[in-house]
This record gives structure tokens, sequence and C-alpha cells, in this order.
């Protein structure tokens, strides 16, 4: 290329008034005024209006009437003050203008499937196929940058605080985090495998072993999950991990690092809280149906339970008195004029894809209450519901009853539908919360015990006696790191004990033999001295989605698979060639 540009296309100002330049950049608009044609020339740090005029250089003027949208330029030209009154304020170079007397058309374009310079609504199909032109636009550069901006953030915020930044493998063997794995054939050794990391876990922690004290990495993650908008096949991580520690280290300095992100990047954000609260996960559940509440509005569910434990009423009465179950309520004041029949059925629908049966309702009206289940209910507990619920005229009352869990997240859903409804959901405000005190398992549904965070996460010591007897109600030293609804980070204070180690892998269900050939490495690890510590990983797509005000991360991420975990642009995944397949040592089905 001949024109070399001298300058990028958000520099130039009237101090330039009167100065050669060289510019180089695509064409973001062209505008032909009889005589006169003026471009807007595009990089990726601004726009500047440049000028053909025939009278000036006859031969530039005539290339510039055949440019097009997105043609990438090299012009050379004079900087001119704008004449007064045509200065544009609102760009930031709009006090001039570059008279051009020279052009190389460096390449030419074909018209973009859509057009880069407008807010026009593009389906998603289409702006992940050409994502080179998508990331052409404005807001999707922005969100680049911040994300880089971000990143680099807290890698001197790591590394002012003594953690090293250490890069684990890729090719590694499997490592539970609860999602269905990624496997890579072994050419050297046909039938083998190796696993492609859901998270660094076990090498994190092997990096305690070893003494390195504090560890962090913006770590690649590879799940093969189902896709929703906060969920990628591959998506990053800060992962982090520290010796000589309990959850109170862990928590104060990944709580100290996001407020420092928050004010750094997000200096108009409003706090619900000034730093995040802490709640467990009982009380999450219980108040807000979710073990990432989301805290920007109130509508806290009440327990009732006791109320309809000798209920007429059967579908509560079962509930309330069997061991696990509960009643919730969720009242929403002054809304019962507000709800119709089709809306209520439409929050139904909501409740019943979270396994709830059904959601009852109740109607304030005057001293009355009105619905469908109150022929069922007697004085005693109509009276124990408004004394409970401080119930007034106009107010509406939502209940599910069911197994704890199912009727605490059913009627969780709830409110946060009825949350979007009201437009309640600020997304410039953030509500920080750490859900703690986490149950060590859950039961699959054959009944057996698979881990709630991962099988290294450590039980309340105080709590271990329970392992065998009532292992369901051994709770863990887990941590959920929770915005705006959204889990931005979970993390624990790990096992470092190898019997204890052996102990949980038997719990769930992973027998002797298997724990060696899975994880003996780590409990052979274990057995050269290791420090206790734990630590954390931050979804950072996620953190930085909220960030951006954005609705999922794809919006976050240069190159993300679309909801069926393709990557458009590329094709993958795609066939491979015989020889190819034939060396991996497997044989395709089709
Ligand atoms: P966990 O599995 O909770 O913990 O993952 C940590 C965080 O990673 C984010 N995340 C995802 N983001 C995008 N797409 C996905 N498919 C996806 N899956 C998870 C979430 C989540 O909070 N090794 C442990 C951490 C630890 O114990 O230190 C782990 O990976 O924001
Ligand atoms: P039924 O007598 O089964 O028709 O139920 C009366 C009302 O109670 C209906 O509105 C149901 O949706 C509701 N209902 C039934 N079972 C439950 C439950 N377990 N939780 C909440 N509401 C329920």
């Amino acid at each position: 290329m001949k024109l070399k540009r001298t300058h990028l296309l958000n520099e130039l100002s009237a101090k330039n008034d009167g100065e050669e330049v060289i510019l180089n950049g695509y064409v973001n608009r062209r505008r032909d005024h009889g005589g006169l044609i003026f471009v807007d020339l595009r990089d990726r740090y601004g726009i500047t209006q440049i000028v053909f005029d025939p009278e000036v250089a006859k031969e530039a003027h005539e290339l510039a009437e055949d440019i097009r949208s997105e043609w990438v330029l090299g012009v050379k030209g004079v900087v001119r003050k704008r004449p007064d009154g045509m200065a544009n304020d609102s760009m930031e170079t709009g006090e001039i203008e570059v008279l051009i007397n020279e052009i190389e058309i460096l390449s030419k374009a074909q018209t973009p499937p859509f057009e880069i310079d407008s807010e026009d609504n593009v389906s998603e199909e289409l702006r992940l196929k050409y994502r080179y032109l998508d990331l052409r636009k404005n807001k999707m550069k922005n969100n680049l940058v911040l994300r880089h901006e971000m990143i680099k953030f807290i890698r001197d915020y790591m590394s002012e605080n003594r953690f090293l930044e250490i890069e684990t493998p890729i090719l590694i063997k499997g490592t539970p985090e609860g999602s269905r794995e990624y496997i890579v054939p072994s050419r050297l050794y046909n039938g083998n495998f190796y696993v492609l990391p859901q998270s660094p876990q076990q090498l994190k922690q092997l990096l305690m072993v070893a003494g390195m004290d504090r560890y962090f990495q913006i770590a690649r993650c590879f799940r093969d999950e189902d896709q929703r908008g906060d969920r990628q096949p591959e998506f990053t991580q800060l992962d982090m991990e520290m010796s000589f520690v309990d959850e109170q280290d862990v928590m104060s300095v990944n709580q100290d690092l996001l407020m420092k992100l928050i004010k750094k990047f997000k200096p108009s954000a409003k706090l619900t809280f000034d730093e995040p609260v802490v709640m467990t996960y009982h009380d999450a559940m219980n108040k807000y149906g979710s073990d990432k509440p989301d805290l920007r509005f109130g509508l806290e569910m009440e327990d009732v339970t006791d109320v309809f434990e000798n209920s007429e009423f059967k579908a509560f009465a079962e509930h309330a008195k069997s061991e696990r179950g509960v009643v919730k309520a969720l009242k929403v004041a002054g809304a019962a004029d507000k709800f119709s029949r089709k809306d209520i059925d439409e929050l139904t629908e909501v409740a019943k894809i979270y396994k709830a049966k059904g959601l009852a309702f109740i109607k304030v009206d005057g001293d009355e209450l009105k619905s469908p289940i109150v022929k069922f209910l007697n004085e005693g507990e109509l009276q124990e519901l408004k004394n409970r619920l401080a119930l007034q005229d106009g107010d509406l009352v939502f209940f599910t009853a069911d197994e704890f869990e199912i009727g605490c997240e059913s009627l969780g859903q709830v409110r946060l539908e009825i949350a979007r409804r009201f437009e309640l959901l600020e997304a410039s405000e953030f509500a920080l919360c750490w859900v703690t005190n986490f149950p060590m398992f859950e039961k699959n549904d054959d009944g057996s015990l698979a881990a709630m965070h991962h099988p290294f996460t450590s039980p309340n010591l105080e709590e271990i006696g329970m392992l065998d007897s009532d292992p369901l109600l051994v709770n863990s030293r887990a941590y959920d790191l929770v915005m705006n609804g959204n889990e931005i980070g979970g993390g624990s204070i790990r096992i470092h004990d190898q019997d204890l180690q052996a102990k949980v892998f038997e719990r769930l269900g992973i027998s002797k033999e298997n724990a060696e050939l899975r994880f003996g490495h780590m409990l052979e690890a274990f057995s050269y001295g290791v420090p206790p510590h734990g630590g954390i990983a931050w979804g950072l797509d996620r953190l930085i989605m909220l960030f951006a005000e954005e609705p999922n991360i794809r919006e976050v991420m240069a190159f993300p698979k679309d909801s069926k975990a393709k990557d458009l642009m590329l094709g993958a995944p795609s066939k491979v060639d015989e020889t190819t397949i034939e060396e991996s040592g497997i044989k395709v089905v089709e």
C-alpha cells in the first residue's frame, strides 16, 4: 500500500487545521452532493469526514464516484476547519474535514448482507454467519473493547495481589463439573481419548500442592450442555485458587475486585447494596425461590406451611404434613385488579415448567378473600393468612405447595415473571450477593447422590458426622457470587484430606477402583503434603454481559456458537476426512 496512515480516525481536530494527513479506513457512508462527494471514513477508533472536490483533485473525485459502503481506502489530503455552523458536535472529529487530493482504493467490497451503520434488527443467524461484519458495528466493537479492558484490569489486580497467572493444559483427563465433556481421540494411543477441561479445577488444586500459593488464569472451559442465553459450549472463567485460606479470605478478595471493577467500569450503576449481602442457600430458596436470587426488587415469598397442616384442602395439606413439603405464598400488594384470568393462567404455565402441580391464588376484595380454593379453607386458616401476610384490600397472593425445592423454585420463577411484567428489572442497577451453605449433595433421579458443587468441595467440618447417616443434611463450604439473578461465580474451600476425599467419592457412588482410576493422582498428591486451600471461578462472559447491559453472553464474545452449539461462520462441527478418522482409531456410525 502506498498511502499509509499518519492519523487514526478519531484524532484530528481544529488544532490540525492546514496539516497534510494520510488516513486509512472503511467507507461508512458516502453522500454525493452534485459537485462535492462526502465520505465518512471509519476505523476502530472513530469516524472522520473526507471531501472530494473536482476543482481540487479531478482524478481523486472521479475515483470517488465509484466508491461504495465498506470499501477500504487510503486517502491523502489537507485538514480544514468546517465552516461556522457546519461542525458536528456528535462526532469526535466533527470540527474538521479532510479535503482529499489523492486516493488509493485498497479493497472493494460487495454489498454486505446487512447495513453496518444501522441499528436495524438483523436475525442472529445472519449476524453469526457474517460475524466479521457484525463486529464492525459500533456496539459490538465497544463490547469487545470493554471485555479487553476488564480482563486487563483483572490481570493487573490479581498480579498486584500476589496471584500467579499459570496456564493449564486443554488436553487433559475428565474433571467433573456436572456437564457432559468434549473428547478428543488420540492418534498415538488409539482407543484412548483426551478430555477437554470443564474447568481447570484439579490442575489448580495440584498447583496448590505444588506450593504456588495463589494462582489465577483467564481460562477457557468446555462443556457439552444444552445452550441458553447464559451458556456456551466454550466460555471463559476467571479461575483462581489460594492456599492457607478459609471462606472469608476468598470472598473478601473477590468482593474487593468486583467492587473495584464496578467503580472503574460502571461508576454510574446504582448499587442495591453497598457491598454483596451474604445469604444461605436455604434463605435464598425460601425467600426468593432461587439459589441465584435477583435482589433488585423485593417481592419476598413467605412460608405458610404450618397454616395448612390440618387443612381440609388436600392439595396443600398433603405437602404441609410431609417432612420435605412446603406451602409458599407470594403477595403482590395491590395487584388484584392488574392480573386478568389470562395473566394468571400464563403465570400458572410458568410455575408448571418448574414442576409445580398448580398455582393457587387468592384476591383480597375489601375484607373478603376470593378464589376458587377459598371454599376448601376454614375461617381459622383464612384469618391466619390475613394476619401472616398482612393482607389488605386489593392484594393478590399466589401459592405453591410441593416439596421444598419445587415449591420454592416454581413460585420464585413466578416472582421473576411478575418483575419482568412490572418492569422491575433495571439493567443499570446491580444487586450483589453471596450465597453460602449449599447442601453438599443433591439427589439424582435414580435416588443416588450427586455433588451440588463438585466432589472436591469440603463439607462443613461440624457436619462430617452425618455423611453416612444423613448425607442430604450435610452442607458444604461452597459459595456462589450472584449478580442480578445470574450466578457469576462459584467456588469452595476444598477437601485437603485424603481420607475425607475418599469418603466423599464413596458417598457419590464412585467405587474405590473407579476413584483410583479417575482421581488417583489427586489422592496421591494429597499424600505428599497439601495446604488447606480454596478458590472460585467467575463466568467472565456473564460478568461482562451484565456490565455491557446485554441480554446474553453471545453479545460479548467475538465468535460464539449459536443456540444449537454450531459455529455458523466456520461451519463447525463438520465432517473430517476418512484418513483422519482412521488415524484417530474411531469409527463413525451413520
Ligand atoms: P462452576 O461450574 O460453578 O465452577 O463454574 C464457574 C462459573 O462459570 C460460569 N459458567 C458458564 N458460563 C458460560 N457458559 C457455560 N456453559 C458456563 N458454565 C459455567 C458461571 C459459573 O458460576 N471449578 C469450579 C470453580 C471452583 O470451584 O473454583 C467451577 O468451574 O458463571
Ligand atoms: P384442584 O382442587 O386440584 O382443582 O385445585 C384448586 C386450585 O389449586 C387450582 O387453581 C390448582 O392450580 C391449585 N393447586 C392444586 N395443587 C396445587 C399445588 N400443589 N400448589 C399450588 N396450587 C395448587
